[in-house]
């Protein structure tokens, strides 16, 4: 939720690197952007509202700058709201991701000294609180530890001095990284805007405020302003993971690489795996918790652990997870599912569980992200970088972890390793451009609809949810899930003569069931669009799916990811980067 990138080092094309640096940046929001670089003495801003695309920034070469891209919180899509925010005498500017929850006191205090704001951003207050510290006499560490401590929220700010042409910055749950490589230091939302510039990466704990400078890093604790020493790591970021390599979108690419995340799940994810079946058997309670498509992903475990193990865990999504923190015990266990790791409700929830004592554990795809640092346990997914913001891979990969964990904890690992494999086999014929071409007939067939309802019983209910969520959210067709007996309950009210209508039928004990309530859509027009591995008369259209028995849950989620995508494209929507919306939300 808005990206954040830095640079001090040799001079260079600075404003263009920051541009390229915030397009890798750009799934954290891109509703506008904008650059600023050192200009002699001075500060020069660059922003504009809406994505990037091919735009390019005219500035100097320089040896500082840097950029931001926004997902809108406070204040409109304008581009004074557009960061960065300059100090009112230029010295300092600003960019921000978070939220400053307590703007309101500390603007009406700047305004009653007689403050001019620029913009209608929370962020702004920053950069006068901190210009003013930087006027009396600071320098801009401690002045912008001394601003950070006022400041309440989950926050990421890089601050520049264009007097001592250095960059200062800190955090609190939203993550920074920081870079170093031959030609200076970089500092970023996230490590994969670092490739290129850096061959080490340092990431930064909440209580670190970091110093860019020509004469090098300086790391400090900034509650006290004490040094600290630096520890960095290896960048292990491969080019080819930021880039298209060949798709037209991220998200086609990112479809079409599932069976090879299992794959690799398969052949290291073991060990992992194996301790968190172990730590859930041993739990006094488990809670699998995670926002979005990710809480689908935690709700297909509690089925599969019920079916397979026998064994009860409890599912909550990660913004309602502090209302039952009552229950929580130290004997708890509680598991977030997570792509970024950066999630606030989700890292949220996570506090709220260590607060009660409880055991922590994570089904994570960003190493390193804070989730992952924070917890005693975790898998990791090990999909590589997921840049659509829909996320499809790391979502196959958190079901397929759960069914091996459910089969580990049954003490049926062979089991689960056999179902993985057939559901990667199956996702591999399933990516057959025949069958491709059979959802992207689908999408013709209903791409003027506005409304689409899926069903799904038992297994195949949270894939309903996940199914409409990822339709909904790319195509902006209003697409709901539902349980498949909830349907004459109210939902069936909305069906009309030519209704596009999903039905998962597996083949298992709900596939009478859900046949039924087939019929009954159908008796009221609507248009049923079969998914499952055996056809059936009342399907109008069938997408066929191989029969994997419990990692149907898997092979049920590409049609609905590729019917979204092609109706994505047959409406003139941006597959990547949809409308509103953007990945890694942090902010709550
Ligand atoms: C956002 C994204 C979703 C994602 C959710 C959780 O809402 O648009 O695609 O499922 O965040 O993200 P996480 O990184 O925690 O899995």
């Amino acid at each position: 939720m808005c990206g954040i990138f830095g640079y001090v080092g040799q001079p260079a094309n600075v404003g263009g690197a920051v541009l390229d640096a915030l397009r890798l940046l750009e799934y954290r929001g891109y509703d506008s952007w904008g650059v600023a670089v050192g200009d002699g003495a001075s500060i020069a801003v660059e922003k504009q509202t809406g994505k990037i695309g091919g735009a390019a920034v005219d500035f100097a070469d320089t040896d500082i700058g840097f950029g931001h891209t926004r997902w809108a919180t406070h204040g409109g899509v304008t581009r004074p709201n557009a960061h960065p925010h300059v100090g009112p005498n230029g010295r300092v500017a600003i960019i921000h991701n978070g939220i400053v929850e307590n703007f309101r006191p500390l603007r009406d205090g700047l305004v009653a000294s007689d403050h001019a704001f620029a913009s209608e951003t929370d962020s702004e207050v920053i950069a006068h609180l901190l210009e003013a510290e930087v006027d009396a006499g600071r320098a801009l560490a401690p002045a912008l530890a001394a601003v950070f401590a006022r400041l309440d929220g989950l926050n990421a700010v890089i601050a520049m001095d264009i007097e001592t042409r250095e960059l200062v910055a800190a955090k609190t749950v939203s993550p920074l990284v920081v870079g170093s490589g031959p030609s200076g230091l970089t500092v970023a939302s996230d490590a994969i805007a670092l490739a290129g510039h850096a061959d080490r990466v340092l990431y930064l704990d909440d209580h670190h405020l970091v110093r860019l400078a020509h004469g090098g890093l300086t790391l400090f604790d900034r509650r006290t302003m004490t040094e600290l020493p630096a520890e960095f790591v290896p960048l292990e970021i491969d080019a080819g993971d930021a880039s298209l390599g060949g798709y037209p979108h991220f998200m086609a690419k990112e479809m079409a690489e599932q069976p090879a995340v299992l794959d690799r799940l398969l052949r290291d994810g073991g060990d992992q795996i194996g301790a968190l079946a172990r730590a859930i058997g041993g739990a006094n309670g488990t809670f699998l918790v995670g926002c979005g498509t990710a809480s689908y992903a935690a709700l297909t475990g509690a089925y599969l652990f019920s079916r397979i193990a026998r064994h009860h865990v409890n599912f909550v999504v990660g913004s309602e997870f502090k209302y039952h923190e009552h229950f929580l015990a130290p004997g708890s266990l509680v598991v977030a599912l997570s792509q970024s790791g950066e999630t606030a409700d989700v890292i949220e929830a996570m506090l709220a569980a260590r607060r009660q004592g409880s055991r922590l554990g994570a089904l994570v795809n960003a190493a390193r992200s804070t989730l992952d640092r924070m917890v005693d346990l975790r898998v990791h997914l090990g999909a590589g970088p997921e840049q659509c913001v829909l996320s499809t891979k790391a979502y196959t990969a958190k079901v397929a972890a759960l069914l091996l964990a459910a089969h580990h904890l049954a003490d049926t690992p062979e089991r689960g390793r056999e179902l993985v494999q057939a559901a990667a086999a199956g996702l591999r014929e399933m990516l057959d451009e025949g069958w491709v071409d059979g959802v992207r007939n689908v999408a013709r067939d209903v791409q003027h609809a506005n409304h689409l309802f899926v069903i799904g019983r038992g297994l195949a209910y949270p894939t309903a949810l996940e199914a409409a969520l990822k339709i909904k959210e790319v195509s902006y067709v209003h697409a709901e899930g539902f349980a498949g007996g909830e349907l004459k309950h109210g939902v069936i009210a909305l069906v009309q003569p030519g209704t596009p209508c999903v039905v998962y039928a597996p083949n298992d004990e709900t596939r009478a069931d859900i046949l039924s309530g087939a019929m009954e859509l159908k008796s009221r027009g609507g248009h049923i669009i079969g998914i499952g591995p055996t056809p059936d008369p009342v399907f109008d259209v069938h997408l066929s799916t191989p029969d994997v028995a419990d990692a149907a849950p898997i092979v049920n989620a590409l049609p609905a990811q590729m019917l979204g995508y092609h109706l994505a494209l047959l409406r003139g929507n941006d597959p990547d980067k949809p409308r509103n919306l953007a990945k890694s939300v942090t902010v709550k």
